[in-house]
């Protein structure tokens, strides 16, 4: 294994950024079928990181993209693999990623796939 000479560092809190970490990678899990397939990438840029959790899932219709990071709003209850979602997740993960000086986006293609990219500044 070859460890990169410089990693780009972050100042944030840890437990903070693992909830993020948590809440896309959850998300990604409930609406992918199974076999389906989940990647995340992590790369520098900007001085910071950029962070992105790709699923090839059911997608989400682009009349609802605008207002899934708003807090309970969830596309349609019945198609997560398991009940019970709040619709917070993401209202979370947008709160954080901002607090941190930070952006949040998503591009989804129904029946395709999804990908949520965030942007963490450096220290
Ligand atoms: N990776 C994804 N693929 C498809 N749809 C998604 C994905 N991530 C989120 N969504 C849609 O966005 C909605 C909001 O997501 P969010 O994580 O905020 O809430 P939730 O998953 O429904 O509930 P909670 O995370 O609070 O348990 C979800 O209900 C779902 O419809
Ligand atoms: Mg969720």
């Amino acid at each position: 294994m070859e460890i990169p000479a410089q990693i780009p560092r972050i100042s944030g809190d840890g437990q903070k950024i693992h909830q993020v970490l948590v809440n896309l990678l959850s998300n990604a899990i409930s609406y992918t079928q199974e076999g389906g397939h989940i990647a995340i990438e992590v790369q520098p840029a900007n001085g910071g990181v950029e962070v992105s959790v790709t699923d090839n899932g059911i997608g989400i219709p682009p009349e609802h993209l605008s207002r899934i990071f708003e807090r309970f709003y969830r596309v349609d209850k019945s198609r997560s693999r398991e009940e019970g979602g709040t619709g917070l997740g993401l209202s979370i993960v947008k709160h954080i990623v901002e607090a941190h000086g930070g952006w949040v986006n998503v591009e989804s293609k129904p029946g395709q796939g999804s990908r949520f990219n965030f942007f963490l500044p450096g220290p």
